[in-house]
């Protein structure tokens, strides 16, 4: 089993996922092979939910990483989830388009592997404010 992977899995249990009953976990490696995890974390207004892509994208940059080389995502039913657009957007403000995406298809299937440029081509970017 992919260690990347199985960290995505294993945070999945911190989840806070009372509404939506659908736990994701991400991990996040950086270019020096450390892991960030994140998990979703659900509100009773629903709209403030944070997504485990962000908050491992958030675990990792306040703990002063801005290199990462790739990132494995897994939800409770095992079903392929890809980050979601918002969630493509935040990581591309921190990770280059060749960040290896893992997605999680359960046991007896290897993950689905994508890049973030692949995800989310011609995304907006801090050059373009410039
Ligand atoms: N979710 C994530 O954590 N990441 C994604 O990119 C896809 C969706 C969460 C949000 C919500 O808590 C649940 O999955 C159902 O949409
Ligand atoms: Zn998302």
């Amino acid at each position: 089993m992919n260690e990347l992977l199985e960290a995505a899995r294993d945070v999945q249990s911190a989840a806070h996922v009372p509404y939506s009953e659908y736990p994701v976990g991400a991990a996040l490696e950086t270019a020096d092979g450390e892991v960030f995890v994140g998990c979703n974390l659900e509100n009773a207004n629903y709209s403030n939910s944070l997504h485990a892509e962000e908050v491992a994208v958030a675990e990792a940059v306040k703990n002063g990483h801005r290199d990462f080389a790739r990132l494995a995502v897994s939800s409770g039913r095992r079903d392929g989830v890809t980050p979601c657009g918002m969630c493509r957007q935040t990581l591309s403000e921190f990770c280059d388009g060749d960040l290896v995406v893992l997605c999680d298809e359960g046991e007896d299937e290897e993950p689905s592997e994508y890049t973030l440029g692949g995800l989310l081509p011609n995304t907006i970017t801090e050059e373009m404010l410039e």
